[in-house]
């Protein structure tokens, strides 16, 4: 299956990035758009930060010079992803209605200044953004240069005022009805905190309540709730006058603030900035797959339809402790990681190098010489020209038979926890799933990364580490995949709590006792240099072997139904069941009782995968830092084969006929990639 391009009128991979023409004199311009050609370059993003150049006083707006930039760009051939300003606003609206500053925390009103801290419940804020998305789009609906909105810049945060309050009030009296159904939900008997009256309940703040989980959890679903209710409104005039240009806004990866499959819907395309930290003390392989796994929940939160790229440091970072240089192909390497996951854009931040505040040092395409004979500048002309050969990947996407389920509320709910490991800790829940998704990355087999939300009925696999918390229906949708057949797998501290974070009586995993055929009765929690081993049982199907070191958290339970594949080798636990199987339906649960060493998800998942006959993308053994992935359509498959490392490899591809899709050449095995090298590679899809 494929999608059409995100805009058909440029059906074409967008490459480009955040450009700040309001910060140069037009001569600057006219020098950029040289340069963009010289950079094969097509797509700029302006307007992010102009608020104060487009409104300079209340009501008085000046869009003459954002005119000549859109006139400019439409008269080189080049795009514009046009912005809503919401990001930073001007200094005249924080100082004319102070209730646009967001209140922290601690009930301290912000002064004016940064970026990223407006009052999304704020009726005056509200005003002023609809009247300049209006103007903007108005004006620009029918130009040339349009291809998309995107919407401020990377929404996130949460305000304390007096507004957000009683807005969180109306959110809480729609959700609950009554304030017994809500003292229920949030066990508010507990230290005599029920509430009488509505306007007791405080948001969580250091100054009061900070010990509620309920209360914690609903915030934070609140404070995501009044981000998309803004963007919902940000987006209105767009559509009312553009309702053929698409919408998007940028998110940020694994941000924990806000829980962005619910604002996945109201946009057209997903859109992320990555910036991994290339080069530092994780060994490389480490990064790139942990990037793959960001990659595949943006490619995932629309169901497998292309995302964006939209930014990306075409050099450093300026905000990373260290500010580590790409090395030579890292940048080409990285931006076709990106589509191999299916992005059809690769865009960065930044265009062109600011000459003063906090960002001059931030990687740009132009760099303060302001000329194109830099390393830099040749590197992203070089992925440029990739791009362009490439224009039969756009709209083409992955279908993984392998699902891994990482879920926004479940993280809030595991890192609210006091116990059984330190409260406000996320205690390894998002490393876990980057644990498992490596051992998929490492072979080459693609993933699916979703919430638990998902229909789980098309994958064959379904990886749940640490499902703390089961909200309802989802216990149901594991036992009915598991019973058509599926194979699940789970871990320690799943099915504990329902989303309110009340604890499940009656033995855990709670909903999920029956699929996984276990009792878990107790939890210990190791410290950081405590150890047990799980030792796997003599001719387990899996055919594991040796040894395995087990830490931080080992489950103490006892079958009833599944059958003991490993059990732990020491104190005064040893021999109890340490990895069960249990046989459901026409499928297999797995538990996995203990957080175990690399060696262990390795062996342990190399016997799932062959047991289920899952087929890598290329039948190849890969090195350690080499991964492929595949995007396809009805007849294709465009193969990326990527390697992470600085040494060179080889790798050998079945028998089908491959041709490299950047040279036109056939392909002669073995494939040598250099280092940091990677190859895309067309061959004809395996029908199903
Ligand atoms: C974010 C922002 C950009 C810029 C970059 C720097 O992604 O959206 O405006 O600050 O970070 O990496
Ligand atoms: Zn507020």
């Amino acid at each position: 299956m494929s999608y059409p391009p995100i805009n058909p009128k440029f059906p074409h991979f967008w490459h480009g990035g955040d450009y700040n023409p309001d910060q140069w004199p037009r001569n600057v311009w006219i020098e950029d758009m040289r340069l963009m050609k010289l950079a094969h370059c097509n797509t700029f993003s302006v307007g992010i930060f102009s608020w104060t150049a487009l409104e300079p006083e209340e009501g008085r707006f000046e869009f003459g010079w954002l005119d000549g930039v859109m006139d400019l760009l439409a008269q080189n051939g080049a795009y514009a992803v046009l912005a809503t300003p919401s990001g930073a606003r001007p200094a005249w609206m924080s100082a004319q209605y102070p209730e646009v500053r967001r209140v922290r925390p601690d009930r301290q009103r912000e002064l004016h200044g940064g970026r990223h801290n407006h009052c999304f419940t704020s009726p005056v804020y509200r005003e002023k953004v609809g009247i300049i998305n209006t103007k903007l789009a108005e004006r620009y609906k029918d130009h040339p240069a349009l291809l998309l909105w995107h919407l401020s810049n990377e929404y996130s945060g949460e305000c304390h005022c007096e507004l957000c309050r009683a807005a969180f009030h109306n959110w809480l009296r729609r959700k609950y009805g009554t304030l017994d159904t809500l003292n229920q939900a949030w066990w508010t008997a507990f230290w005599s905190h029920t509430f009488t009256d509505w306007s007791q309940i405080e948001p969580p703040s250091p100054m009061g309540e900070q010990f509620i989980h309920g209360l914690n959890l609903d915030w934070k679903r609140f404070a995501t709730d009044q981000t998309l209710d803004f963007m919902q409104h940000e987006i209105a005039p767009l559509k009312q006058f553009s309702p053929n240009v698409p919408v998007t806004t940028n998110f940020m990866g694994t941000f924990p603030g806000i829980n962005y499959w619910r604002l996945a819907p109201a946009v057209d395309v997903i859109a992320w900035d990555s910036y991994p930290a290339w080069h530092q003390s994780q060994p490389e392989w480490e990064q790139a797959s942990a990037i793959s796994f960001v990659h595949d929940i943006n490619r995932c939160m629309k169901g497998g339809q292309p995302f964006m790229l939209m930014e990306s440091t075409p050099s450093t970072t300026n905000w990373m402790p260290y500010a580590r240089l790409k090395r030579p192909g890292m940048h080409l390497l990285s931006s076709l990681q990106a589509v191999a996951h299916g992005a059809d854009t690769v865009q960065y931040f930044q265009w062109r190098k600011s000459r003063g505040s906090v960002e001059k040092f931030h990687g740009a395409v132009v760099d303060h010489a302001g000329h194109e004979h830099t390393r830099i500048f040749h590197e992203v002309a070089e992925v440029g020209q990739a791009l362009e050969k490439m224009d039969a990947v756009i709209g083409t996407t992955v279908r993984p038979e392998v699902a891994i389920i990482y879920d926004w509320e479940n993280r809030w709910a595991i890192t609210d926890c006091a116990g059984p490991r330190p409260m406000n800790h996320e205690k390894g829940y998002l490393d876990d799933a980057c644990k498992h998704y490596y051992q998929f990355w490492r072979r080459g087999i693609p993933v699916d990364v979703i919430d638990m939300e998902q229909d789980l009925s098309r994958y064959r696999l379904v990886i749940a580490p640490m499902l703390y918390m089961l909200r309802p229906g989802v216990a149901d949708r594991i036992r009915a995949f598991v019973q058509a057949g599926g194979t699940f797998v789970t871990t320690y501290f799943t099915g504990i709590a329902n989303e309110n974070d009340l604890c499940f009586l009656g033995g855990f995993p709670g909903p999920l006792r029956d699929v996984l055929g276990v009792w878990v009765e107790e939890i210990d929690a190791l410290t950081a240099d405590q150890s047990n081993t799980v030792i796997p049982a003599a001719g387990n199907a899996l055919k594991m072997s040796g040894e395995y070191a087990a830490r931080d958290f080992c489950d103490l339970l006892h079958t009833e139904g599944a059958q003991v594949l490993a059990t732990y080798g020491q104190d005064w636990y040893a021999q109890r069941p340490a990895l069960t199987v249990h046989s459901f339906g026409q499928g297999r649960a797995y538990y996995i009782a203990s957080r175990n060493d690399a060696r262990f998800l390795n062996d342990f998942y190399g016997g799932v995968i062959a047991d289920l006959s899952i087929i890598p993308v290329i039948a190849a053994h890969l090195p350690p830092s080499v991964t492929a992935q595949v995007r396809s359509d009805e007849n294709n498959d465009y193969v990326f084969v990527m390697n992470f490392s600085p040494d060179d490899v080889q790798v050998t591809l079945d028998a089908r006929p491959y041709r490299d899709l950047l040279t036109g050449e056939t392909i002669a095995q073995p494939v040598t990639l250099g280092a940091y090298g990677v190859r895309v590679l067309a061959r004809p899809a395996q029908k199903q």
